[in-house]
């Protein structure tokens, strides 16, 4: 296998491509005179604060986006994906010392948002759908559980149906983390829907952006008060209306009418995007099935997938590297997605005030609350299949902005490069 890589990679053999892939999500390509003249017309207007002018509010427009998507009876639009995750915990009531399952592969802030409302990370494996593992999550449970938080990672729907099944067996919340899965569905219904409350990033890395931002979905009012309040410490004020919710402190996760614009606007391409980034998924997954020793992703739900990134696997981590080293010497983009020799704030085992459980200098919580179960421990290898899941995989970006010879590039790559380490 070695002598292949070498002949690829090293050896002189005339690489596939030596031409830039476009290989994020969103950039100029995706944006245009549309955003700018959104984001203009409110510097215009002079009405930067949302509760200025609440009847023309963009920000409001876009909350009712959201609840036209879901179908969700309320949404929230607040100033960043990690927000909305405290906003959503502290909607369904979690608090010092209740523990909540996230899964070892996500973006740190999934964890971090449970320590800032003084709740427990309590870290379950991945499967090879590279999302949580349903399985895993009923061997977590214990009497401090309070909630589980699957995370739509890299556009993947997680396997909801267990996981609910498992959340109402021992009442238990969910809370999900649609952050990189923006108009993604499971079985029909949009992601964000199906648990209590339904968190979103509007990062500029997303499906959809609003520079920075985030929204909140949820059906019960209760959780969407809660939410509402933490957003904002004078909520009260600005929504006098009947409330079933007795006001508590908040703090600032507004979003601003620039921002509410901008998003307005992205709302409109997420279809498009999708639709784009699905067809090129099937053409790449189509044009790279029944390779000799590369094993592709399934998702739990094909259809709902939103088709940004194809992961496939090989039999070990080093073969995965291997692969990458080779396909990247092709010109093709891609990664394995774990022991690239760098941190990365997608893993578990490299949350450092996770693993080692600080706070800093900020407070004490959850480690030194009385509610916390003091013999709870963490360390790096503590998820072992996950890291073993995440090392045989390879990953190839999608973009929106790929055109045919991207596609037909990225294909031959790896069929070039699968050939050759099957020799
Ligand atoms: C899975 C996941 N959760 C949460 C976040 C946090 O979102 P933000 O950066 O908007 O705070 C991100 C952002 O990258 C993410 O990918």
């Amino acid at each position: 296998m070695d002598q292949g890589v070498e002949r690829l990679a090293i050896d002189g053999g005339t690489p596939i491509t030596t031409e830039a892939f476009p290989t994020t999500m969103l950039g100029p390509a995706a944006m245009g005179e549309e955003e700018v003249e959104a984001v203009a017309a409110v510097i215009r207007s002079g009405k930067l604060f949302r509760f200025l002018d609440p009847e023309n509010s963009r920000c409001t427009e876009l909350e009712n986006h959201f609840r036209a998507m879901t179908g969700c009876q309320h949404a929230l639009a607040v100033g960043g994906g990690t927000g909305a995750l405290i906003c959503g915990l502290v909607g369904i009531g979690v608090g010092e010392g209740d523990e909540v399952i996230v899964p070892a592969y996500t973006y740190i802030a999934s964890a971090s948002a449970v320590l800032i409302c003084g709740g427990v990370p309590v870290i379950g494996e991945i499967d090879e759908s590279l999302t949580l593992d349903p399985r895993d999550v009923e061997n977590k449970i214990t009497p401090r559980t309070k909630a589980i938080m699957p995370v739509h990672m890299r556009g993947i729907p997680c396997d909801m149906e267990p996981i609910l099944e498992v959340a109402r067996r021992h009442d238990l919340l969910v809370i999900e983390d649609v952050s990189q899965a923006c108009g993604g569905m499971y079985k029909g219904r949009r992601l964000g829907a199906l648990g209590d409350v339904g968190c979103f990033s509007l990062q500029q890395f997303k499906v959809m952006t609003a520079g920075e931002g985030g929204m909140i979905v949820t059906d019960q009012r209760e959780v969407f008060e809660r939410a509402a309040l933490r957003h904002d410490s004078a909520m009260c004020f600005w929504n006098p209306e009947d409330t079933v919710v007795q006001p508590f402190p908040g703090e600032n996760f507004r979003m601003n009418e620039m921002e509410g614009a901008l998003g307005c606007v992205q709302f409109g391409r997420i279809e498009g995007i999708l639709t784009r980034t699905r067809a090129i998924q099937k053409q790449i997954r189509d044009g790279i099935a029944g390779l000799p020793n590369i094993t592709l992703h399934e998702p739990p739900d094909p259809e709902g997938d939103c088709g940004i990134s194809l992961a496939f696997f090989l039999d070990s981590a080093d073969s995965a590297k291997h692969f990458v080293k080779a396909l990247r010497a092709e010109g093709v983009p891609a990664g394995s997605m774990y022991d690239q020799g760098i941190p990365d704030r997608h893993i578990y085992c490299y949350w450092e005030y996770v693993m080692k459980q600080t706070s800093g200098d900020a407070h004490g919580w959850p480690w030194t609350s009385t509610r916390h179960d003091a013999s709870r421990t963490y360390h790096p290898d503590m998820c072992p299949r996950t890291l073993d899941i995440l090392g045989r995989a390879v990953v190839l970006p999608i973009s929106q902005t790929f055109e045919d010879r991207h596609v037909a590039l990225m294909i031959g790559g790896v069929r070039k490069v699968a050939a050759a380490l099957a020799s």
